[in-house]
């Protein structure tokens, strides 16, 4: 078989090389790639619009793909699977109806209040000045997000009420984030410990993924702005069986039964960011996707096969499938180009290592191949993972890893994994 795996960071790096495992998979295009899928056995990367999903189904109708997994969440709020699956192309990935959950904020606040779903208190507005008389009468901190995609960037923590009108500015009278700017939801600000819940999701059936923690702000101690995720790890401790349990109970049986009754199951990846404090959990946010850089360190750990998985969530047959883990740890961290998530600089040449093994995988992200270089092209370049015997083992062995690759103004978070070792 033929797949097609559309994006271009460490997670879809992942998710091709994992499909690529299986004996029954001859090819793994990602479009458009990056130079570790340029450079990894058996995938080809292929350059597509994708925002053109007719290109997409003439080149899957062309290699006879067998199926497309849909890595990151644009093309799926743009409604990529369902354009694919209407033309007979097997495809992993929500509708763009459910992927509302992720492409709206106002979408999943009220979804969540509908479905008895816990979640932070909060308003929300489309009139600037309404958000303005708001924030005169609430407690501080307070959380402002833009309603629909940002990047990971939407969100502003704001301390105080100078601050929350800075943040009204910037959405709504500076467009900071243009049309994604055009409502707001002001909430209640939480405090814990985050953890990261994903799940593979087929209408009514459920198959949880190994847990795991990502790092959001980009300093070591979480301190500093917040990221696409710095790096992850998993198993995470903070999910023990009885949070687990709760997770399935409160957040995803109501938020799969709830599309079923919006006309809208879900299929794919289910991602919930929760907040959880003293035993209790609030969801912060839906993905309509697999997390990056979570899906490095769990595709790690995955032994049995992600084609099958995707296939067998294709065809509501989940029952069929035994997920299958290593109890090793696993542990992933990012490294960065000096800047980021603010404005960095690209096509800086790396020198890479040659220490990839079973245990270890060097996951590109932000990279390009240029006349047999590997250039840096993003923020996020890399992302260092490896298993251990437990966590401290899988982090020394990451970061031993990343001390080898070198480009100029590479960063990373030393303490990636600390609240699990903890
Ligand atoms: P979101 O995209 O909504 O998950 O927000 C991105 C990050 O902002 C989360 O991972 C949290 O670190 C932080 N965040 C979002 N909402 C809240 C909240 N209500 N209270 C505290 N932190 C939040
Ligand atoms: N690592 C967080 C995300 O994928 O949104």
């Amino acid at each position: 078989m033929q797949i097609l795996v559309i994006g271009s960071g460490g997670r879809e790096h992942a998710l091709a090389w994992k499909s690529a495992q299986d004996n029954s998979v001859s090819k793994v295009y990602v479009c458009p790639g990056n130079a570790g899928t340029a450079l990894e056995d058996k995938l080809e990367n292929i350059s597509l619009d994708i925002n053109n999903f007719e290109i997409i189904e003439n080149f899957c109708k062309q290699e006879n793909i067998g199926l497309v997994i849909i890595g990151p969440e644009q093309p799926l709020v743009m409604g990529m699977t369902d354009y694919l699956q209407s033309k007979g192309i097997q495809t992993f990935g929500p509708s763009q109806a459910a992927a509302q959950l992720e492409g709206s904020k106002t979408f999943s606040k009220d979804f969540f209040i509908k479905y008895g779903i816990p979640t932070a208190d909060y308003a929300a507005f489309d009139s600037y000045d309404e958000s303005l008389r708001y924030i005169e009468s609430i407690a501080y901190p307070t959380v402002v997000k833009a309603d629909g995609l940002a990047a990971g960037k939407g969100v502003l923590i704001c301390e105080n009420k100078n601050q929350a009108k800075a943040a009204l500015d910037s959405i709504f009278k500076d467009q900071a984030f243009g049309e994604a700017g055009s409502s707001v939801v002001i909430e209640e600000f939480l405090e814990g410990e985050e953890a990261s819940f994903i799940a593979v999701v087929s209408k009514d059936k459920i198959i949880p993924l190994a847990t795991s923690q990502d790092h959001k702000a980009v300093g070591e101690g979480d301190v500093g702005l917040n990221t696409g995720g710095m790096g992850a790890y998993s198993p995470a401790p903070i999910v023990d069986k009885r949070i687990h349990l709760k997770i399935i109970d409160e957040v995803m049986h109501p938020t799969m039964q709830g599309l079923i009754s919006e006309g809208s199951p879900y299929l794919g990846f289910l991602y919930a960011g929760l907040m959880i404090k003293d035993g209790e959990l609030k969801v912060l946010e839906f993905n309509c996707r697999f997390g990056d850089p979570e899906t490095q360190p769990i595709l790690l750990r995955l032994q049995s096969s992600l084609v099958d998985l995707c296939l067998a969530a294709i065809h509501n047959d989940l029952d069929s499938y035994e997920i299958k883990w290593t109890d090793k740890h696993s542990c992933g961290v990012v490294i960065a180009s000096k800047g980021y998530p603010e404005s960095y600089e690209s096509n800086k040449e790396v020198m890479l290592p040659n220490l990839e093994d079973a245990e270890t995988k060097l996951f590109h992200a932000g990279t390009k191949l240029i006349n047999e270089n590997v250039l840096t092209s993003g923020g996020r370049v890399f992302c260092a993972t490896a298993l251990g015997d437990n966590l401290k083992q899988a982090q020394s062995k990451a970061y031993n890893l990343v001390d080898k690759v070198s480009f100029d103004g590479a960063f990373c978070r030393r303490d990636i994994g600390f609240k699990g070792i903890k």
